[in-house]
């Protein structure tokens, strides 16, 4: 048939319908082409990698929203054992639906849930500390940190109970403080696991202020302070991989766990729309009015997380040194120095210890003087009710004695009526 048609063309030129619109037609394909490429650009790289990973135990922050959640799917429907670490605790009936969902569009019930909220140190600590405690040492194969968060454009500074700002706080010392106590859960896995920390960055990192210089109140804006949080992660993962790297393990073997940057990509999520909209009602208007450009220009979730899973199964990045960053599914350079400045990390690796300490050590603290506050108003209460108690057995003694007195009284009363009684009959006979 189309043969038929291409021969006709050939033998009788172009039907005249076509050769009168000859421009618009011409137009109309061009810029359809152009479009077709645009997104499959836009679209990036889908992961050319895979590995086996059944029984394989990844802990995973943000895996229920944006490129997490998309990682969560990819990686349980692989098989791995997924332990997503959430803000809200485990019982929380969203996250009881999602991860049964999760299982059963996966075919995989290996996952879990585990409270982590990455703005509260004491939350991170309880976790961390319940899972190197385990004894023999649990398997890790991968940690991946997809949580982050961000003030939108216009939007107010907001700090946490301690006073810490809420990005550097979530995005950058939540990480450093759960990765600084799960070392030694890392260090301990046997030499032939190849063990991956995958950290999601961003370019935004690229002109973020420097950390050299502190972002003070009066100099904070949204942007900055994610940029930052973002480059401090860069910075923080290259001195994480030292620190691996000049662990001597008793088995004499070199360190098998990988730090692995991954840029996904600017991706249609909640973050992003949230950064797009202002965070208000007329933003969100407007971006479902014009969904077409966010569509076009943004990746999907899903095709975001191809980095990540490249980062989690490419063979090679199981072999090479760590610290290296992935875009598009291949390996790209740092576009900033600061991020290999060794005076740098070790600046933000002890101010961070420092900080987390002093703030681990007020809570702790506040929570002494609190237990105590709520031990003594226990007591308090409980001796109260003693006391209630007491008082109510002796009234209860009081008024058992005293029913005893009146019916003594009521029974002589009566013994009296009736003596006086028969009195009056014998005097009458
Ligand atoms: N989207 C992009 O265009 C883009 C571009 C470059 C890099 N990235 C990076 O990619 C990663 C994923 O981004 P995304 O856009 O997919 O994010 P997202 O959809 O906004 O999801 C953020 C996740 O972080 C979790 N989270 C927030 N605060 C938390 C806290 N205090 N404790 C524990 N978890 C917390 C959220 O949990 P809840 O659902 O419970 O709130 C959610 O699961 C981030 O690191 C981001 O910086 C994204």
């Amino acid at each position: 048939m189309a043969i038929l048609l291409i021969l006709n063309f050939v033998g009788n030129g172009f039907p005249p319908i076509i050769r009168n619109n000859a421009r618009p037609i011409i137009y109309t394909i061009l810029s359809l082409t152009f479009l077709i490429l645009l997104k499959l650009w836009t679209s990036g790289r889908s992961n050319p990698a895979e590995r086996p990973l059944h029984g394989k135990v990844v802990l995973l922050t943000g895996g229920t929203s944006g490129i997490g959640a998309q990682t969560a799917l990819q990686l349980a429907q692989r098989g791995a054992q997924l332990v997503l670490l959430t803000q809200s605790p485990d019982s929380d009936p969203f996250l009881v639906e999602y991860i049964q969902d999760l299982r059963e569009r996966t075919n995989n019930n290996l996952i879990y849930a585990e409270q982590v909220n990455l703005a509260d140190f004491h939350s991170i600590r309880k976790f961390a500390t319940k899972w190197i405690d385990n004894a023999p040492p649990r398997r890790l194969d991968m940690v991946i940190l997809c949580a982050a968060t961000l003030t939108p454009p216009g939007g107010k500074r907001k700090e946490s109970e301690e006073g810490i700002e809420e990005t550097w706080m979530v995005n950058f010392l939540g990480n450093f403080h759960l990765l600084a106590i799960l070392s030694p859960a890392l260090r301990v896995q046997p030499i032939d696991r190849d063990v991956r920390i995958i950290i999601p960055t961003c370019s935004a990192y690229i002109g973020s202020p420097s950390l050299k210089q502190e972002l003070t109140k009066q100099n904070w804006s949204p942007g900055k302070a994610y940029a930052r949080s973002k480059l401090a992660m860069n910075v923080f993962g290259q001195a994480f991989q030292k620190h691996l790297d000049v662990y001597k393990r008793p088995d004499g073997g070199i360190m098998n766990t990988r730090v692995i940057f991954v840029d996904p990509g600017l991706a249609r999520t909640p973050s992003t729309r949230r950064w797009l909209t202002r965070g208000s009602l007329w933003g969100l208007g407007l971006y479902l009015v014009g969904y077409i450009f966010p569509w076009f220009l943004l990746k999907s979730p899903s095709m975001a997380a191809q980095s990540i899973l490249y980062a989690a199964m490419d063979g090679n990045l199981g072999r090479l040194p760590g610290g290296k960053l992935i875009k598009e599914c291949m390996e790209v350079d740092f576009a900033r120095g600061e991020v290999k400045d060794e005076e740098v990390a070790k600046k933000l690796w002890e101010e961070s210890d420092a900080l987390i300490e002093k703030v681990e050590k007020a809570q702790a603290k506040r929570r002494a003087t609190e237990k105590a506050r709520d031990e003594a108003k226990a007591q308090q209460q409980k001796a109260q009710e003693a006391l209630a108690a007491k008082k109510k057995k002796e009234q209860e003694q009081k008024d058992e004695v005293q029913g005893l007195v009146d019916a003594i009284k009521k029974g002589k009363e009566q013994e009296k009526q009736k003596a006086a009684k028969t009195k009056k009959k014998t005097k009458a006979k």
